[in-house]
């Protein structure tokens, strides 16, 4: 069992406005085995952009229960992987390679579909619907839902994050840069997904706010779920990952556990400043 699982994390004070603590939850979901059946698998996948290469043949998989972190700088692909993996269309963008996800080759799927599989994608840069109210982007969240527990899972994600009830009415706009990421997340819940896909959830935020961001990734684990995190911040994001995997300009060219890879010179120098 990889270090970081058996590792008690004490609830942090004081506590943010907008999180729950996270005994609450983790006490009503027990956590699985780790490492369970593999979720995503991705087999030489190259993505072009017209004639530029972005992605220049990359593997890697998530299993059930793991926190999986892709981390490289600005341009490396990140991006283009998670929204290969969502099924997420534009212009010029061609697909090889195979994208397995619960057993289903989805390389040609368009994202509707992915995402009726389990797969929740909490994009770069949040996109929460500044008009909407809160409430309404939690709703668009549940799209797609046919079942009638769709206003009580709102307000679970309101327990779970206290801001979004006292704001429920309020446009999503309104919310502060940590508060929409916060929105954005509990949107991704309201899809009960089988997998989530974090985008540099860190991007823009101010230090504590990203702690705050982190913790909420943390607690998702604690509860089993399944979870793909790219992210720049790599010191952040490969304290909390079961594995991880080193993006370079199109090119995986490193893997190993979390910790591993925290303690890997190369990694030090070129990630985390040492
Ligand atoms: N729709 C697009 N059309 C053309 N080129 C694109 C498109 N999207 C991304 N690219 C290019 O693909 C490369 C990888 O971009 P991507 O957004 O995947 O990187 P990233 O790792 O997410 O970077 P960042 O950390 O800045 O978010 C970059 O060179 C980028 O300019
Ligand atoms: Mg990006």
């Amino acid at each position: 069992m990889p270090e970081q699982r058996r590792r008690a994390v004490p609830v942090r004070g004081p506590r943010s406005p907008g999180v729950a603590p996270r005994r609450e939850v983790a006490e009503r979901a027990p956590r699985p085995p780790p490492a369970g059946d593999t979720i995503i698998k991705v087999e030489d996948l190259r993505v072009f952009y017209g004639a530029v290469q972005v992605l220049k043949g990359i593997n890697f998989e998530v299993r059930e229960g793991e926190v999986v972190a892709i981390i490289g700088s600005n341009g490396a692909g990140k991006t283009t992987t998670l929204k290969t993996v969502s099924g997420v269309s534009e212009l010029l963008k061609s697909v090889r390679g195979k994208v397995t996800i619960l057993g289903n080759r989805v390389e040609s799927w368009p994202a509707h579909r992915i995402a009726r599989l389990g797969v929740a994608h909490v994009p770069e840069g949040r996109k929460i619907f500044p008009n909407q109210s809160v409430r309404d982007n939690l709703l668009l969240g549940a799209f797609g839902r046919k079942d009638s527990e769709v206003d009580k899972d709102i307000d679970e994600q309101c327990r779970r994050f206290p801001i979004l009830g006292e704001r429920r009415m309020q446009p999503g706009g309104l919310l502060s840069g940590g508060e929409q990421q916060m929105l954005a997340v509990a949107r991704a819940l309201m899809s009960r997904p089988k997998v989530i896909l974090f985008d540099e959830p860190s991007m823009g935020l101010a230090p504590l706010i990203v702690k705050q961001i982190f913790d909420i990734v943390r607690q998702l684990h604690e509860e089993g779920r399944t979870i793909l995190l790219v992210e720049q911040m790599a010191f952040q994001a490969l304290e909390i990952a079961d594995r991880a995997y080193v993006l370079e300009n199109g090119t995986i060219t490193l893997e190993g556990t979390g910790r591993e890879l925290l303690e890997n010179p190369r990694i030090k120098e070129a990630y985390l400043g040492a």
